[in-house]
């Protein structure tokens, strides 16, 4: 497949080099940063562009993967004809492409994506067509990236996708918070990696709120206190202890799975 690819950031570099070690061939790269649409043609080996220049209509797919606020404004100033188009935003409805061509969908990489980085495994991808023939067309090309596709809806990858801010986007925002409060503390964040793993290997065998562990779960308000009194020089932290052992303590018991600690 002939690939045109919109866009120059995290996605687009992951998908462009994936596509690339797939057997498709990037033709061009068209982005709003000419120098950033060339850095990414120079690694892929093709054309590069930016909006006032001409997009290449030679193509058999266009992937749209820029910034959601720029899908707005890109449906203004292209048009594909019956050319396949996907975007690849979580939260943004495939009907914002509707006036870009009579076929289009979407590529949703369900994963934290940063061009820095090598993916070695499946990226789960969610799909998404605007008639049955598109869907199929969509399906097709995705299979040839990975083995996990899942055809959603608009509102089915809105749901995910606000799921997926939870455990990845909110974690690391507590790893980050976390890594902070030891390096003012002076302990070494570098030794809760094993737990951290432990706990995403988890859930992937048992529902999180049956293996939830620690002294919110335990109700152990003598161990909260002694926290909350080391915390009171970190307020961010504090704020987020407090409300997040609220949250546990008044969430429903839910059986654990045997042998596990509750
Ligand atoms: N990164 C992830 O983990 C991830 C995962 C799944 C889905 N997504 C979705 O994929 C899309 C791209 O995300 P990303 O992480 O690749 O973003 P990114 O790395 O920040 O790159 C954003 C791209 O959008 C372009 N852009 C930004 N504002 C623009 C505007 N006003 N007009 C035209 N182009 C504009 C930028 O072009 P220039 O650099 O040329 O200015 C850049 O190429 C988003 O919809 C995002 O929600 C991201």
């Amino acid at each position: 497949m002939q690939i045109v690819i919109i866009g120059s950031g995290n996605v687009a570099s992951v998908l462009g080099r994936l596509c690339k070690q797939r057997g498709h061939e990037i033709v061009q790269v068209v982005s709003r940063n000419t120098s950033h649409a060339k850095l990414l043609a120079d690694e892929l080996k093709c054309a590069y562009a930016d909006y006032n220049e001409k997009l290449n209509d030679s193509a058999g797919l266009y992937i749209l993967a820029v910034a959601d606020t720029a899908l707005q404004e890109l449906n203004k100033s292209i048009n594909l004809g019956t050319k396949l188009i996907l975007h690849t935003a979580g939260s943004v409805s495939k009907e914002v492409l509707k006036d870009i061509s009579l076929n289009y969908g979407v590529l949703y990489p369900l994963q934290s994506l940063r061009k820095e980085m090598e993916y070695e495994t499946d990226i789960p991808f969610l799909i998404d067509g605007n008639s049955a023939e598109t869907l199929t067309l969509v399906e097709d090309f995705a299979g040839t990236l990975s083995t996990n596709v899942t055809k959603t809806s608009d509102d089915e990858r809105l749901k995910l996708h606000v799921a997926a801010v939870v455990v990845s986007n909110f974690t690391n925002h507590l790893y980050a918070i976390a890594e902070d409060f030891c390096k003012k503390e002076n302990v070494d964040f570098a030794l809760l990696t094993p737990l951290i793993k432990e706990t995403a290997e988890r859930v992937a065998h048992f529902s999180p709120a049956a293996v939830q562990t620690g002294p919110a779960v335990r109700n152990d308000i003598f161990t909260i206190e002694k926290h909350l009194r080391i915390l009171a020089d970190h307020p961010q932290l504090k704020y987020m202890y407090i409300k997040l052992t609220d949250s546990i303590m008044t969430s429903p018991p839910t059986p654990s799975p045997k042998g596990e600690e509750a």
